[in-house]
Order: C-alpha cells, then structure tokens, then sequence
C-alpha cells in the first residue's frame, strides 16, 4: 500500500510517499480500515520535525497522521462495535496506538474510533476528530459551559477554534473570539457575537467579567487573558500549562489540556454534527501525493478551519 512516511526528524522535505509499505497488522483490539481521507493538523508536523521525540520516539520508517476517516475492513476480537462495511473516524496514528493515518490501510485502537456522523462525507470526518474532540473536552467536561455564560476563545478561524465558537453558540453563550483581519466575517459567520482583530486590538481592554477562556494560542495570549475573567472563572488552553501564580492572583482554574480522543466524545461530536449544530470547514483538500504541498500550506499559518488529505 502507499503510505507517507518518514526516516528521519526534519522539516517537509523529509516526507517521502512510498508505494510498497506492508499492510499494517491488526489485532484483538486494532480493527483494520481502508482510509479514506485524513486530517492534518500541527501536531503532525510537530512529530515530523521531531519536537516530541521525547516523550514519544518514533521508529524509522515511520507512518505520520493521526486524524482519519473510512470503512472497517476486517474486524475482530474485541471490536464487537464495529463490523466490516462501518464508516469510521477518529485518531490512528503512532501516538494512540494506530498504524499511522496517511496511508491507504491503518490498523486503529478500538478506543481512539467511533462511527462516522451519519450524514457527513469522509473528507469533513476526516477533518473533525481532533479539533472537535478538543472542542468538546474543553467546553463540556472542563469549562461547563453554560447558557448566557461569556466565553473568550482565541484563533476562533482555526481547526479546534471554528469549532469551539459553533459548539459554543449552541449551548446559548455569548461568545467573543479573535481572528485575523480575512477571518472576521467567517468568525461571525460562526455564530460569533464579538469579533476582535488580534493583530489591531488589545483584547484585554475591550473584554472583561468573562466565565471562562479557551486558549488556542498560547504564549503571551495565554498570561494575558487572565485580565478579562472574573474571579472564580477559568481558562483552558490547548497549547500550555497556564501560570498557576496568575491563576492564584486572579482567583480562577487554569487548566493545560491533554485532548483525548475517547470513543464517547467521538459519538458526542457526531451527535452534535448530526443535529446541525457544528459544521466542519475546510480551507484545501490536497491529495496524498501532494503531501508535502499540505504540509506547507498548514505550516505557514492562516488556514481557515482544516486542511484535508483526499487519499480514496
Ligand atoms: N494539548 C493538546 O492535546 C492539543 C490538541 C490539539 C491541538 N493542540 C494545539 O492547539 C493549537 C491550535 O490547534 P489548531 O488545530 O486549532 O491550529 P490552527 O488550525 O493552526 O489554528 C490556530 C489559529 O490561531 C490563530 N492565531 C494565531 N495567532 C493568534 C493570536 N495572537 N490571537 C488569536 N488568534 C491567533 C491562527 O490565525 P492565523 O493563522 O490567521 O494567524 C489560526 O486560525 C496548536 O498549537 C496545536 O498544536 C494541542
């Protein structure tokens, strides 16, 4: 089968697609999937430049993507939920256990899939696992997020942001987010009640008394957005561990995330695409020859929602 693959840490050119890979194996527990498309997201570039070698040290060749999404091509074992013929999604790759999403064939974890919403094609599915499982987990089991309540999150254009503001307008909360100057009108488009250029506006002067943040920047966005919640308030963020003094200084939680893809909140994001209320968008399908275009395209910044790889 073909796969991309990589044999050493580095940047895009250490991509290579190669047509000859071994369909990987599947188990008890890893049921074996025709992939049909998979997502990109920055943490796959991470992995490819090496970044969480540490923490998760890969072995050459190595197969990269996570998000995917196909049809059960043989299942067994312990995956009584799933058959063969099932359109599927979710995270496959080297980090949850599978084989590796960018690739013809992937062996997943029973644990890290669901079924596909029932009415989306396999290039949106393929875009929503991470991003939306973020959005959920941050949102409903962290925030709580509730009616009227006020929310400020931050890259409300990007995959996991887009997202957030939707899911976020569902539930009835008033929702601020900031963009870049070409995403304001997609960011009401979304749903969005109050909509901050980042690069003209000093958010921290226009938002204050705020419930909660959701954070998908980092850095310096990160210490400064404790100035607009109020106390007992709470901020989660995708990209750090915020600064437990500034948490203590302005009475609120701070939460860094580990998003975990589990299959509940899997069937929670379909539920939720199912019923209308969260739309995936995405900015560029490529092809998976075109791999190193993605990659490229996502890596310089300033993608609208999710970048997608068409691969059946
Ligand atoms: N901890 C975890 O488990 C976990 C899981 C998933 C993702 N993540 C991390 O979460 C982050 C976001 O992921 P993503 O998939 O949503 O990335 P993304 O699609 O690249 O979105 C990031 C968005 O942030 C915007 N942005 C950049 N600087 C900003 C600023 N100063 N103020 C407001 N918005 C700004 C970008 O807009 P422009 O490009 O137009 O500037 C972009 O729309 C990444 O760092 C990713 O690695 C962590």
């Amino acid at each position: 089968m073909k796969a991309v693959q990589i044999n050493n840490y580095g940047g895009v050119e250490v991509l290579e697609i190669n047509g000859n890979v071994q369909t990987p194996n599947s188990s008890s527990d890893r049921i074996l999937i025709e992939v049909y498309a998979a997502g990109i997201n920055p943490i796959d570039w991470k992995v490819r430049a090496g970044y969480l070698r540490d923490l998760v040290p890969l072995t050459f060749p190595a197969t990269l993507g996570g998000d995917f999404s196909g049809v059960v091509v043989w299942s067994g074992g312990d995956a009584v939920d799933f058959k063969v013929g099932d359109n599927v999604y979710g995270q496959g790759g080297l980090l949850n256990g599978g084989s590796g999403a960018f690739a013809e064939s992937l062996a997943a974890e029973t644990s890290k899939i669901a079924k596909m919403p029932k009415n989306l094609d396999f290039l949106s599915a393929a875009s929503l696992p991470l991003a939306g499982v973020s959005a959920v987990q941050a949102l409903e089991d962290h925030i709580k997020l509730g009616k009227d309540q006020k929310i400020l999150i931050h890259g409300g254009a990007g995959g996991i942001g887009h997202i957030a503001v939707q899911l976020a307008k569902s539930k009835g909360a008033n929702v601020a987010t900031t963009v870049s100057s070409r995403d304001m009108d997609f960011a009401k488009s979304l749903g969005a009640d109050e909509v901050i250029d980042y690069k003209r506006e000093v958010f921290e002067n226009l938002l204050k008394g705020f419930d909660s943040v959701f954070d998908t920047v980092g850095g310096e966005i990160t210490n400064r957005s404790f100035q607009v919640l109020k106390a007992g308030g709470i901020i989660v963020s995708m990209a750090q561990k915020p600064d437990g003094e500034l948490a203590k200084k302005y009475k609120v939680r701070a939460i860094g995330q580990q998003t975990e893809g589990t299959p509940q909140r899997l069937n929670r994001l379909a539920e939720l695409v199912d019923n209308g209320l969260i739309k995936v968008h995405i900015d560029k399908v490529f092809a998976l020859d075109q791999v190193k275009e993605a990659f490229a395209h996502l890596e310089k910044g300033h993608a609208r929602g999710k970048v997608v790889l068409k691969i059946k």
